[in-house]
């Protein structure tokens, strides 16, 4: 018996192991006599039904269709295919989170919704547990359109896009119509799950003190909404208090009582959150401002703790945002009863409601203009100086003096000195691009993150032209955000330390781009929107003038051509290109000729000094003068600066650079009527893989302020222009409809319609600026991406990323392209057909 025992007992012991995986030799165990095998019963499945009962339901309230099968109430089912991993959610608008939250007569998914939808998908994608939330961070969301439930049930899905580093993209969508071609984006932003953070906790009794200044009830706050045309129903009057403070709020928040079953369903709960954004009312209050506004952007947001039934949400400016400004930021802080932070929001924005709710599909398209200004900035000395590893000075011809002494004393700092003597400017442009260009390919090899700031340094008007390199460093910037670049005008009365103290100062504000000391202030650049009328068109074309065309065989050269034709009797238009005269070119201006025009083809490189000197004087000898030139001579070779060559380099400045200097040398005496640049947005904004191409053509938006100001000075005559155009419709460099279809997804622009175009060289020569810069598209969407000031940022990504005014739609834009890229929805073609731009 005692042997069967111990028998049994290192037979179990021996199953046991099978079953740990343990590979075992049996033949040891039964010797020579191998048992047979033996055939078990296989295990019935129970059929088991595991759902809870109807009359549990947790949904129930949520007024959901589909409430017993939906994932969660944001997000209903699981549609994934091989070509994404996508939700889908369904909603009647009777949901508490549309049927209560309804802006100016429209039920509207709140901007929060989009926030608990996303954690909530990628919870679900990534199989964590509910509790698992801890540590989750979203950034760069975007709420680009509000949804709206109609009558109809509403169908959104949100597609997720993981990337190599961890961090996944969302895009939350709809789509237009039922044919499922046309697709609207609501919001997109990415989310990083990462472990979780040291738990903080906020004074709040110390903070309720300090907003004394006013205390609003849960009824009075939402009277004054009301006012404001935002109609809140039971379901999102989440605030029960509301102390008002100076530059701050604190809310005390409750979970309204019918919905306190709905709280386990939420981390990001639509009430409480959409509560805590309602409390910064608070702070309109105290700035006298009271207008309606929708989310719009957000930097961060981390999930600490999943929101209680009761909490406090304690508003405040960003640092560096204040009242007064047109787009303000806020950081939003949500803590339990104890004050234990559970939600952190930073650099939260909301857009101004205008107008009424336009759905995607009834947004105002049209065509805005800008000019570039200055603004009177004094150094912030609130904002915080982020620590910079290499600090570059570079110093534009200076003088000796002045030379050695900031090379001597500007402690931490390399400086280089571009000093090409007897040149001329275009010459000495091209010659220090390379130079600065080697320089920032050498800091871009670097394989360190730590950022550098270049700082270029001009000393006196007739340097300005050489303000273009701008278009180095803010592509730089966009290609690597480590670097950071700045243009810094100095006063021709400053010495060696006033100069080291203002570089010192600009160091610490490296959100502006371009800095101009004048009559001792400090000005900033930004664009400015150009209101036009019909007053201010001007058709610059007359009857029996002769225009000269650079590029004139080219798509925008044709166009202009035409219009000439069409608008002036009898002109002469004389085209001009490097290729030899073919049949086919000759072909292409028939009906320009047919409208009356003369059409003459010129083979000639504008980069050639001798070559347009011979040109300039054979036109006025052949055709009796010449009274204005459309410099539209252009190339493009777009590489990373990584990648780019300088041979690359010299042949898309050459043309814009050299060519332009050319140009005017050769014509300086004559009296034209008019000296058009066919200049890009690349020039204003910088374009990644477009180095050369935004510095050639910043250079000649630079030019044309330096010309005007010797126009002012009786040594030219006539006006110069330099238009930054968008992608045109049409044209050499044209848009396809891929493109097109990309750039109003990610940016609402559009490719600019010919007749725009035209309209817009017309508004610009109206009005007599140096430099216009045109885009066409949703003009709210567009204005937005333009006026936000982010010169306030302060966080690590976005501090890099906006230098100035001129940066901002860049750093959107390309957050939105390079999301579309990640998202597998922007081929590289159409980035390259973009990078044309
Ligand atoms: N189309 C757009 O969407 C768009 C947008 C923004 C800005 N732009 C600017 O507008 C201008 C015209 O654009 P486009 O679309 O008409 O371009 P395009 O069709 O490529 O025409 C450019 C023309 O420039 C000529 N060219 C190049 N280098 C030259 C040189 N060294 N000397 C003389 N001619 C030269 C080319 O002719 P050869 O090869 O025979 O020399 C070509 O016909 C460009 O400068 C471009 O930067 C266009």
């Amino acid at each position: 018996q005692a042997d069967i025992n111990r028998y049994k007992e290192i037979l179990h012991a021996l199953a046991d192991l099978y079953c740990q995986g343990y590979d075992l030799a049996w033949r040891q165990l039964y010797g020579e006599e191998k048992p047979n095998r033996l055939h078990l019963p296989g295990y019935p499945f129970a059929k088991e039904s595991y759902w809870s009962s109807d009359s549990g339901s947790p949904f129930v309230s949520m007024g959901c269709e589909r409430e017993n099968f939906v994932l969660h109430p944001l997000l209903h089912q699981n549609t994934s295919d091989f070509s994404e991993q996508r939700f889908s959610s369904r909603f009647t608008g009777e949901e508490f989170f549309l049927k209560d939250h309804v802006v100016k007569g429209q039920r509207i998914l709140p901007g929060v919704a989009y926030l608990e939808m996303a954690r909530a998908a990628v919870q679900q994608a990534a199989g964590r547990s509910g509790q698992e939330n801890v540590g989750i961070q979203m950034k760069h969301v975007v709420w680009a359109r509000p949804m709206m439930a109609g009558e109809e049930a509403v169908q959104v899905h949100i597609g997720l896009f993981p990337d190599e580093n961890g961090e996944i993209a969302y895009e939350i969508y709809s789509h237009l119509d039922e044919s499922l071609e046309e697709t609207v984006v609501h919001s997109q932003g990415t989310i990083i799950l990462r472990p979780a953070c040291e738990v903080q906790s906020l004074p709040i009794e110390q903070i309720r003190n300090q907003c004394s200044r006013e205390m609003l009830s849960s009824s009075q706050c939402y009277e004054q909404l009301r006012k404001m045309g935002l109609e809140y129903g039971p379901g999102h009057q989440g605030i029960e208090t509301l102390y008002i403070g100076d530059n701050q709020v604190l809310a005390k928040l409750q979970l309204p009582a019918f919905l306190l079953d709905t709280q386990d369903q939420f981390i990001l709960h639509p009430s409480i959150m959409d509560s805590a954004l309602q409390a910064s009312m608070g702070l309109m209050i105290g700035s006298g401002s009271l207008k309606p506004a929708l989310p719009f952007a957000l930097q961060e947001l981390e999930i600490l703790e999943a929101c209680t039934l009761s909490m406090w949400a304690a508003v405040r400016y960003s640092p560096g945002s204040k009242g007064e400004d047109k787009v303000q930021k806020l950081d939003i802080e949500l803590c339990n009863e104890q004050g234990t932070v559970c939600v952190r929001m930073k650099g939260f924005s909301a857009r101004i409601l205008e107008g009424k709710i336009d759905s995607e599909s009834k947004e105002k398209l049209g065509m805005l203009l800008y000019q570039p200004g200055w603004k009177e900035k004094r150094i912030d000395s609130a904002v915080p100086v982020s620590p910079i590893s290499q600090h570059v000075v570079i110093l534009c011809e200076p003088d000796q003096a002045i030379e050695d002494s900031i090379a001597m004393n500007m402690n931490g700092a390399r400086c280089i000195t571009l000093q090409t003597k007897g040149e001329s400017i275009a010459v000495r442009f091209q010659g220090y691009a390379d130079e600065i260009f080697e320089e920032i390919q050498a800091i871009l090899k670097e394989k360190t993150n730590s950022k550098a700031l270049i700082q270029i340094v001009i000393f006196s008007k007739e340097q300005v032209p050489f303000s273009g390199l701008s278009g180095l460093l803010k592509t730089a910037h966009l290609e690597n955000t480590k670097l950071i670049g700045q243009i810094i005008e100095v006063e021709l009365k400053d010495n060696a330390q006033t100069i080291r103290e203002k570089l010192l100062e600009n160091s610490h504000q490296p959100f502006d781009s371009h800095i101009r000391y004048q009559d001792g202030k400090r000005w900033v650049a930004e664009w400015k929107e150009i209101k036009t009328t019909q007053d201010t068109v001007k058709i610059p074309w007359k009857d029996q003038r002769v225009y000269l065309i650079t590029g004139g065989s080219g798509g925008l050269g044709l166009i202009f051509a035409r219009d000439i034709a069409r608008q002036a009797r009898s002109a002469t238009l004389i085209l001009t290109g490097r290729s030899a005269l073919t049949q086919g070119m000759q072909t292409k201006w028939q009906d320009i000729e047919a409208l009356g025009a003369r059409v003459e083809y010129r083979q000639v490189d504008v980069t050639d000094q001798q070559a347009v000197n011979r040109l300039v004087e054979s036109i006025q000898e052949e055709f009796g003068g010449l009274h204005g030139i459309l410099h539209c001579a252009g190339v493009i070779r777009d590489n990373f600066i990584l990648k780019k060559t300088q041979e690359e380099m010299q042949e898309v400045l050459s043309p814009k650079v050299l060519g332009l200097v050319n140009l005017d040398q050769a014509t300086k005496d004559i009296k034209l009527d008019f000296f058009i640049l066919f200049s890009s947005i690349a020039g204003s904004l910088g374009n990644a893989g477009q180095a050369d191409y935004a510095a050639a053509n910043a250079f000649m938006d630079a030019y044309a302020e330096y010309r005007n100001d010797l126009a002012a000075q009786q040594q030219r005559q006539g006006k110069m222009l330099s238009m930054n155009w968008p992608l045109w419709q049409d044209g050499g460099m044209g848009v396809d409809e891929a493109t097109e279809e990309m750039m109003m997804r990610s940016m609402g622009m559009i490719g600019l319609q010919t007749a725009n175009g035209i309209q817009a060289l017309y508004q610009s020569t109206g009005i007599g600026k140096n430099q216009v810069m045109i885009m066409e598209g949703k003009v709210d969407q567009l204005r937005m991406l333009l006026e936000q000031d982010h010169s306030k940022e302060n966080d690590k990504h976005s501090s890099v990323n906006a230098v100035a005014g001129d940066k901002i739609i860049n750093q959107d834009l390309y957050q939105n392209l390079f999301n579309e890229i990640a998202a597998g929805t922007l081929s590289e073609e159409e980035f390259s057909t973009l990078m044309k731009m």
